[in-house]
């Protein structure tokens, strides 16, 4: 465990990264094991109301081809994915205010008629929708904190309240959900001193599964010419959060791939213990442009599933066939 400082330090020197990744591979594997848990990810929807200053998705944005895959496709293509040997579904999409409480919950009920663990990742909702979401069987809610930076926070997120955010993180935790958050790496007037802040607030909230990514400037959107954010950065703080959060869950993020073509593999090992290939038809993929360049755009379920599949076999490790829940006990 490092103090605040200790993290600084460790963010700031680059000397000693080769030390960072391999602590953090052998706390992976002293607490998580070789295991690797695969989720299948559905991108169900890329219509969003928020208009987050990073993000393809943003409403402002006009040159996007907006999709909204409806309730009895999308239990279908969680079908496909249970029946490729997928044991968690995540469900993700832009806060599209078609999928009201009772069509989310039919959703819910379609697919957990399946043998599959379920992930929402839908957004800021009531404390009341989230608890008829995990009546109707919904397993874990992922939600990004982006930030804890609230000034950058502010800056980011134009009519959003981070203390929504919070809550809505609160909420989550206090229905009984795995709590999934996370933030992004390399936001412009991001500072290391934030990201140690971030890495506590992950221990302080209890997360059950944190996901980092680089942030990835998009051409449609008001950062366009703000630089990308660093790999390596971004890996060493998914290490600290392995070192910190020794037991959670920790996924290989996409964005890190998009930015190295080994990214996923090289978090893999460097502490993280989970992928989530997209099961998405082939169709929608190319239009959930979160950020440019997104891997796995012209590929099928089948491909992705064999890709990774063969990726993890390569550095020895195994794939689950267990729900993967979190060890986490906070
Ligand atoms: N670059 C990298 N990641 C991004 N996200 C959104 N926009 C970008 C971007 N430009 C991330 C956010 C969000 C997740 C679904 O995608 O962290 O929570
Ligand atoms: Fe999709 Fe490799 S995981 S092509």
């Amino acid at each position: 465990m490092f103090t605040r400082n200790e993290i600084i330090e460790i963010l700031k020197d680059d000397s000693k990264n080769d030390w960072l990744f391999s602590l953090a591979d052998k706390v992976r594997k002293e607490n998580v094991g070789d295991d690797i848990h695969l989720r299948g990810l559905i991108e169900f929807s890329n219509i969003c109301k928020c208009e987050c200053k990073y993000c393809g998705l943003r409403a402002p944005d006009k040159n996007i081809q907006r999709y909204r895959i409806l309730e009895d496709e999308i239990i279908q293509i969680a079908k496909n994915a249970v029946d490729m040997g997928y044991k968690t579904i995540v469900l993700q999409s832009g806060e599209d205010a078609y999928y009201t409480k009772e069509r989310m919950v039919d959703i819910i009920k379609g697919i957990k008629e399946f043998d599959v663990a379920l992930t929402l990742s839908i957004g800021e909702r009531t404390y009341e929708e989230y608890k008829a979401f995990k009546d109707a069987g919904a397993d874990r809610y992922l939600i990004r904190i982006e930030t804890t930076d609230r000034e950058l926070y502010k800056q980011m997120h134009p009519n959003m309240d981070f203390d929504n955010r919070i809550k809505c993180l609160k909420d989550i935790k206090s229905l009984g959900y795995e709590v999934g958050t996370g933030c992004l790496v390399g936001l412009p007037n991001q500072t290391l001193e934030s990201l140690a802040d971030d890495i506590l607030f992950f221990k302080e909230i209890g997360a059950d599964m944190v996901g980092i990514g680089p942030f990835i400037p998009h051409p449609d959107t008001p950062l366009k010419d703000a630089d990308t954010g660093s790999f390596t950065l971004a890996l060493k703080v998914m290490a600290l959060v392995r070192i910190m959060l020794p037991d959670i869950n920790i996924p290989a993020t996409t964005a890190m791939e998009t930015l190295n073509p080994n990214g996923r593999i090289i978090a893999l090992q460097s502490g993280a213990n989970v992928v989530m290939p997209n099961v998405t038809s082939l169709q929608y993929r190319e239009k959930y442009e979160i950020y440019p360049n997104k891997i796995c755009t012209h590929e099928s379920p089948d491909k992705c599933r064999g890709c990774i599949g063969a990726k993890i076999k390569s550095i020895g490790r195994s794939i689950s066939t267990t729900y993967g829940n979190s060890h986490n006990k906070n």
